[in-house]
């Protein structure tokens, strides 16, 4: 029987620190099943985490050659070489300098003949692989998880997804700050694939996430803030900095 709160929660000083926190629960997780899969995202915040792991590989304390990988996201009219694509930020961070071996990385195809049946395959490749073991997890400012923004509804699998002004906006940097360049669509897992993972980790950082990360935890279960469904997952960490816990009680 695990803890009544959920998802948990863990305070760590900075964001060195909780990337570095995640990075050990990845490599522990690696060394209990080689064969683990993980589920990995994008943005500013997991790039500590990102060096963490190579850190570890590095040292041979992570060994990523059995694991296979599926990326939350991509935006859609991307190419994988197209520098500000989600591939491209993967293969900088992490990819690259690590021994995942190639054919088991899954990524979504940006630039598909047929979104819908992209999506598909996405979905069917994860249940293949046998569904993810440990999704790690970033958190848009307006409370999305993976591209799953607020609204009225959710959608449960992979799907295709307009992009709300603010995430283009807080996505500008991987476009040299020009928001107009950020793609008006993307294709993402739905909150179904992603609450289906045996074991969830959110990680933030920063003043900016804190409103939000105080919703999540406390808030009522919301569409308008998709990462609140967390808190009907059955294994979910939090993994903060003080800045981004500063406004849940103490
Ligand atoms: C993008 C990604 C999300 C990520 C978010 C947060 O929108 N699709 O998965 O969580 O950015 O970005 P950052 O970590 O830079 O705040």
């Amino acid at each position: 029987m695990r803890a009544l709160a959920s998802p948990r929660v863990t305070v760590s000083p900075d964001a060195r620190a909780v990337g570095d926190a995640v990075a050990a629960r990845v490599a522990s997780a690696l060394r209990e099943t080689p064969r683990l899969v993980l589920g990995l995202p994008t943005g500013r915040t997991p790039i500590p985490m990102y060096q963490a792991l190579v850190a570890l590989a590095a040292r041979g304390q992570a060994d990523f050659s059995r694991a296979t990988t599926f990326n939350l996201d991509e935006f859609l009219g991307l190419t994988p070489d197209h520098a500000s694509s989600f591939r491209a930020f993967m293969n900088r961070h992490f990819f690259d300098r690590v021994n995942l071996a190639p054919s088991r990385i899954n990524f979504l195809d940006g630039t598909p003949a047929d979104a819908e049946a992209e999506c598909d395959r996405y979905e069917r490749a994860i249940e293949e692989a046998g569904g993810i073991d440990l999704l790690l997890l970033g958190l848009g400012t307006n409370g999305h998880i993976g591209f799953n923004e607020p609204g009225a509804v959710l959608v449960a699998r992979t799907h295709r997804v307009r992009l709300t002004p603010e995430t283009r906006a807080a996505n500008a940097a991987l476009f040299d700050g020009d928001e107009g360049a950020v793609p008006a669509e993307a294709l993402s897992m739905g909150m179904a694939t992603i609450l289906q993972a045996r074991s969830a980790v959110l990680l933030a950082h920063g003043e900016s996430k804190a409103g939000c990360i105080a919703r999540v935890v406390n808030g009522p279960l919301t569409t308008e803030l998709p990462a609140s469904f967390l808190q009907l997952h059955h294994d979910a960490d939090l993994i903060l900095d003080a800045a981004a816990a500063g406004q849940l009680a103490h």
